[in-house]
């Protein structure tokens, strides 16, 4: 049993480390070195119990885990030490509970973006499906096909951006030729409204080089006059509220005949006459009309048998009349100010 002496040496060396240790990394460290199962003190038991004879394994294995219990609790002492210590020193802190939290802003729609949708869910809900186009597009999609040939004098209503080195390839200037893209795709009958953004060397208050248009396509048979009439009023009422008239006027586009300009009624003094509608009571919102036969030649429709409207406003402009936005640049200045306003 001389041998079992050595275990009070481990136990001595043990409080010495362990009192030398002053972080959880370090007591873990030292534990694991005595205590723990491949341990010093395991080590020594296992070498004592090989070549002890029989009769002293019994007190040999009670020395050692009376050993191992009390190097247990001194480990369970020095974590908690350790616990308190950091506790404290976090209680020292001084934090000031009554500051306010960050506020972390949710992000939200752009204007156009929640005008854009609106206008889609209101078409949406009398059958008007959504399609869309290049922004870059064809000469013949944006303007041949819609019966503007290359000297036609209508062209210098949307002063165009051609591609450099391709003059054939514009950016588009309306989202008309989705109107010509849809038709040769499909057969009557069909029932579009195409957002989109479009590009026209323009620049003023209300002219921005950079828009967004939405277009209307109807054709079927029997499709009049009427019923692009009625489509507008059904939008004009439920965009803008149930008091909003529409009025047609005579106007030209070369891909509608008859065409006619769309005007509601002034947003601002509900047709009573302000500085917005200088005093007329309306404001102009885009152009319609029934689709020109020479468009349904173009895209192989028999114009005989199908008739069709068409109209094409701005989203910008809509989203202008309905938040009172003056200037149309605000909208792409990229401002969170003038964004947050909208949610
Ligand atoms: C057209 O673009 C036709 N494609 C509309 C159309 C479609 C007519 C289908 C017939 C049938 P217009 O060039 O007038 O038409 O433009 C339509 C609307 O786009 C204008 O009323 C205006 O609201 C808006 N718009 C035009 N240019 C700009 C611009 N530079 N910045 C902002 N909005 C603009």
């Amino acid at each position: 049993m001389a041998s079992l002496t050595e275990l009070p040496d481990l136990k001595r060396d043990f409080d010495q480390q362990l009192s030398a240790a002053h972080t959880e990394q370090q007591v873990r460290k030292v534990y694991a070195d005595f205590g723990g199962a491949n341990g010093a003190i395991r080590a020594k038991q296992k070498e004592l119990l090989k070549t002890a004879p029989n009769e002293q394994k019994r007190a040999i294995g009670q020395a050692t885990n009376d050993i191992l219990q009390q190097v247990e609790s001194a480990f369970a002492a020095a974590l908690a030490r350790i616990a308190n210590a950091a506790a404290a020193k976090d209680l020292e802190r001084t934090v000031d509970v009554t500051l306010p939290g960050r506020v972390h802003r949710l992000g939200h729609l752009h204007p156009i973006t929640i005008a854009r949708r609106e206008i889609e869910e209101i078409f949406a809900q009398i059958g008007f499906t959504v399609a869309v186009g290049p922004q870059v597009e064809t000469d013949f999609h944006n303007f041949e096909a819609l019966a503007m040939p290359k000297d036609h004098p209508a062209r210098d209503m949307q002063d165009t951006f051609y591609v450099e080195g391709s003059p054939d390839v514009v950016l588009r200037t309306h989202t008309s030729p989705v109107q010509i893209r849809t038709m040769l795709a499909k057969k009557p009958p069909v029932r579009v409204i195409v957002p989109g953004t479009v590009y026209r060397r323009d620049d003023d208050a209300t002219h921005s080089p950079m828009f967004n248009q939405v277009e209307g396509l109807c054709v079927d048979v029997g499709v009049t006059f009427a019923d692009l009439k009625g489509v507008l009023l059904h939008f004009a009422r439920r965009y803008f509220g149930e008091k909003i008239g529409v009025r047609l006027r005579p106007s030209f586009f070369p891909f509608t005949e008859p065409s006619a300009e769309i005007d509601f009624t002034c947003v601002f003094c509900s047709g009573a006459g302000c500085r917005t509608c200088k005093q007329t009571g309306w404001i102009e919102i885009g152009g319609s009309g029934m689709v020109d036969p020479e468009v349904f030649r173009q895209v192989g429709y028999d114009s005989e048998k199908y008739t069709g409207f068409a109209f094409g406003w701005g989203i910008d402009r809509m989203a202008m009349l309905k938040y009172g936005i003056p200037v149309i640049t605000q909208l792409f200045e990229g401002d969170v100010r003038f964004a947050r306003q909208f949610r």
